[in-house]
């Protein structure tokens, strides 16, 4: 068959609502044109994350009634334990409330003032976490990550040469070096198999511990056997268990590849390491055997994670990116090709070459959507990762992406269908869409609360 269905039938619905475009336009202004800012009833089609907004699975809500809320030592805490173990195959289990935890609790253990942690891309709060604690957060990607339209199976991958490099000239001063699986900030773009084989070899020859930022390591896994040689007869776990078999640690989102609406965990080798992390974990987030979560958490957590290395599941998620893509193709709407494993990351800069990007042709295609269809996406650009030199010049990001996330097993097709028809209709309109100027920010993370107005 040429369809493939989406691996479940719906028997619980949230009815959305599509305000008028007058409300809309009112709404965006009351909001001070940052889609952060807006409630969320007011979005008709909310793309802006796929953290934290999946729908759970019938095994998911029912493994939560068996929530044992018990404060040390419960069942729930030893399923949770034993799934993340078998997966991840590290013995010591931290459960945190979110990923940024566990990413605050590895740099406030381990990294200090005037450190470099390389990475493929940190994320916003990992590279937060690691500025927090005064140490350089660099990013490496592959350079075929820096053209939106080069057509590579594997754009997540890092620049060894430029980590061997920042590795002979600063050995000293890099406690681990990480890896982030999708690589989320470049565009959900996997990371193969070969490429953190080598960034092994690399920290083996350094001695220094690897770190795996695991948020979506089941939809890497599935681009894994599906483009690297070796891998199409093995199970997404086996994949799984194969790339974690390489770290020393991992940092992951649960609400994610977790498939739940909040957790994470910290997960380690290194028994030193783990006892500095037990007892800021309990300081920082609660006793080590809930961390930050319920007992339920950790209940929907442990039927998560096996579900969300299904095949069937993984098939599905990611023949709704390829439909999308295939119609943007059709359309000629540029956007970061080939798509990833859990959003469509549009090139702003080229869907709007004449917006300056200190004007943030980000932040104009994000407002565009809204206006024209309740659509909520979010900007990863110049406003998320732009960065002031010494002096206070404003220094743009080299990429002006939109990034459309895709909640798990929430939208369908019809809704994706939706979305392509408003996208289509500010593409026609592209020509007239104006840049934003930001008149409030706050120091850190500025994206979440600045303010913007119309150029
Ligand atoms: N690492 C990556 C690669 C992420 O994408 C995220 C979150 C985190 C760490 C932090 O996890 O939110 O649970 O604290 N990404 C979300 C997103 C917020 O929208 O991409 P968290």
């Amino acid at each position: 068959m040429n369809t493939i269905i989406e691996p479940f039938r719906i028997k619980v619905t949230e009815p959305i609502h599509i305000i008028s475009a007058e409300e809309r336009a009112q709404k965006l202004k009351q909001a001070h044109w940052n889609v952060f800012l807006l409630d969320a009833e007011d979005c008709a089609i909310d793309l802006l994350t796929d953290s934290g907004t999946g729908a759970m699975s019938t095994h998911q809500w029912a493994a939560m009634m068996m929530g044992d809320e018990s404060y040390a030592g419960s069942r729930s805490w030893k399923r949770f334990r034993d799934v993340v173990q078998d997966i991840s195959g590290m013995p010591f289990v931290f459960p945190t409330h979110q990923g940024r935890a566990a990413e605050g609790i590895l740099a406030e253990c381990i990294v200090k003032s005037g450190m470099i942690v390389p990475n493929n891309s940190h994320f916003d709060t990992t590279r937060a976490n690691l500025e927090y604690v005064g140490a350089d957060a660099r990013n490496m990607p592959c350079t075929e990550s820096m053209d939106t339209a080069a057509q590579y199976p594997f754009k997540g991958n890092m620049d060894l040469n430029l980590l061997r490099e920042t590795l002979e000239q600063h050995a000293a001063e890099i406690p681990f070096v990480m890896i982030t699986v999708t690589n989320n900030t470049g565009g959900g773009q996997p990371v193969s198999m070969a490429n953190i084989r080598s960034v092994r070899a690399l920290c083996d020859e350094f001695e220094k511990p690897l770190v795996i930022d695991a948020c979506r390591f089941a939809e890497n896994a599935w681009f894994v056997k599906q483009r690297e040689q070796g891998f199409a007869d093995k199970s997404l776990t086996e994949i799984a268990q194969e790339m974690f078999a390489m770290a020393d640690a991992a940092t992951m989102s649960l609400k994610k590849d977790g498939l739940a609406n909040i957790g994470g965990f910290l997960v380690c080798r290194n028994e030193e390491w783990a006892d500095s992390f037990r007892n800021l974990l309990i300081l920082r987030e609660g006793f080590p055997t809930y961390g930050g979560l319920a007992g339920r958490d950790l209940e929907a957590i442990a039927v998560g994670l096996r579900e969300a290395l299904e095949e069937e599941y993984q098939r599905y998620r990611h023949a709704t990116v390829q439909y999308f893509a295939k119609q943007l193709d059709a359309a000629g709407i540029p956007y970061m090709s080939p798509a990833g494993g859990h959003a469509i990351f549009l090139d702003a800069k080229k869907f709007l070459p004449h917006i300056d990007s200190l004007q943030y042709p980000g932040i104009s295609l994000v407002n565009a959507l809204y206006l024209e269809g309740g659509i909520r996406a979010v900007e990863l650009g110049s406003v998320m990762f732009g960065s002031f030199d010494k002096d206070g010049r404003e220094i743009p990001s080299p990429l002006e992406l939109v990034r459309l996330a895709f909640p798990r097993r929430v939208y369908t097709q019809s809704h994706f269908d939706y979305v392509l028809e408003v996208l289509k209709r500010v593409y026609d309109q592209r020509s007239t869409l104006q840049g934003y100027n930001i008149t409030k920010q706050p120091p850190f993370l500025r994206h979440f609360t600045c303010e913007f107005e119309p150029v």
